[in-house]
């Protein structure tokens, strides 16, 4: 884990060319080649580049930040926003591991990332005490982002922590081991609130919220919130909620609007003031291997996440948001509206 002092001045690597990692770390001894190297790759940066969001000095964190993306409701967005939050953070030139804690495996298969029954995973770090830097892979197509896959073990862990030493922190240890440098660590958790997410909870900081504008929205998140208390009160001190994100937002309805300005009354400076609008690009973006930002750079969700993680960057040293290329987003998500995407 990084823990230097804070490397001011913009995400991208200082150092050109590739990097070399430390030997040992089971990954590759190079990162990826330079992403514009893909065509994908070329035409995500290409459109990042024409928003001047790369190179304009996002700050890096002073240490890694271990975000914890949970909601023990389905189907809200968890993955969708743990992978397109790292993708972005990581074409602003961040270096971004996600961690797939769910056995579902969404996250690693969202990324492209092989996680068939044989492939090294976060069980195997869980469960058999197997350094995480022996499962992590790099994601083809982004440069600086990795991927922990999960396979279908991992249902079975749950049950068999039970009976292990020191079971609600085993994340935490692996990650406190793993030494690649990282300013991000972002790990999608189960949509239940079991060992799997107390483990992700011990590990992290933070605790990221998406909440989908639906009628219920705010429906058993009273539950989550206690238990991320308790886990304050008895394992981990540093845990708080720092970032809800509103997701799927359907500019058409009322209710979305609706439901927004209640979280909004409900949990105040948390919620990101970047809305994530239910776009046909995110939803196809998985099916392709790929993130939304890979798979249609241009597009209103890939232009909502990356503000969305700008907005992230600049929160974690302190820095005032001011919501830039607003104009883009709001066309595009009248697009949205209109039926465009
Ligand atoms: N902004 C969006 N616009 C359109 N579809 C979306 C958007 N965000 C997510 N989806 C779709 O909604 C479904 C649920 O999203 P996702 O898998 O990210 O939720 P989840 O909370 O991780 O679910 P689970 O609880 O099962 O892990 C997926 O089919 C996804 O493609
Ligand atoms: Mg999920």
């Amino acid at each position: 884990m990084r823990s230097d002092a804070n490397i001011a001045g913009p995400m991208t690597d200082p150092v050109p060319g590739p990097r070399t990692e430390s030997v040992g770390d089971g990954v590759s001894r190079e990162t990826p080649p330079p992403m514009d190297d893909t065509p994908i790759g070329r035409a995500a940066q290409l459109a990042v580049e024409a928003l001047g969001r790369a190179g304009e000095g996002l700050p890096r964190p002073d240490r890694t930040r271990v975000m914890v993306v949970a909601n023990q409701k389905g189907g809200v967005g968890k993955t969708t926003t743990t992978v397109n939050l790292a993708a972005s953070l990581a074409l602003h030139g961040a270096r971004v591991l996600v961690v797939d804690l769910d056995p579902q495996g969404n996250a690693s298969t969202a990324l492209g990332i092989d996680h068939h029954s044989d492939v090294p995973s976060i069980y195997d770090v869980l469960v058999e005490s197997r350094p995480l830097s022996e499962v992590v892979q790099p994601v083809p197509d982004v440069e600086g982002l990795f991927c922990a896959p999960a396979t279908i073990d991992l249902a079975g862990a749950e049950i068999e922590l039970v009976s292990l030493v020191a079971r609600e922190s085993r994340l935490q240890r692996a990650i406190q081991a793993y030494e690649q440098p990282l300013d991000y660590i972002l790990i999608d958790c189960p949509p239940s609130l079991g060992l799997l997410t107390v483990n992700a909870m011990v590990a992290g900081a933070e605790v990221l919220i998406p909440i989908q504008c639906e009628y219920y929205a705010l429906e058993g998140l009273g539950q989550l919130l206690r238990n991320v208390d308790l886990v304050r009160g008895h394992l981990n001190p540093d845990l708080h909620v720092s970032t809800i994100l509103l997701t799927m937002y359907d500019g058409r309805t009322r209710l979305a609007s609706q439901v927004a300005e209640e979280v909004r009354t409900h949990f105040g400076k948390e919620v990101l003031r970047t809305s994530i609008p239910r776009s046909v690009r995110i939803s196809e973006a998985p099916s392709y291997g790929q993130t939304v930002l890979t798979y249609d750079p241009g597009s209103s969700g890939s232009l909502s996440y990356l503000e969305a993680a700008r907005e992230i960057a600049l929160r974690g040293v302190g820095v005032h948001y001011e919501a830039q290329h607003a104009h883009a987003i709001q066309n595009s998500q009248q697009n949205v509206s209109e039926g465009i995407q």
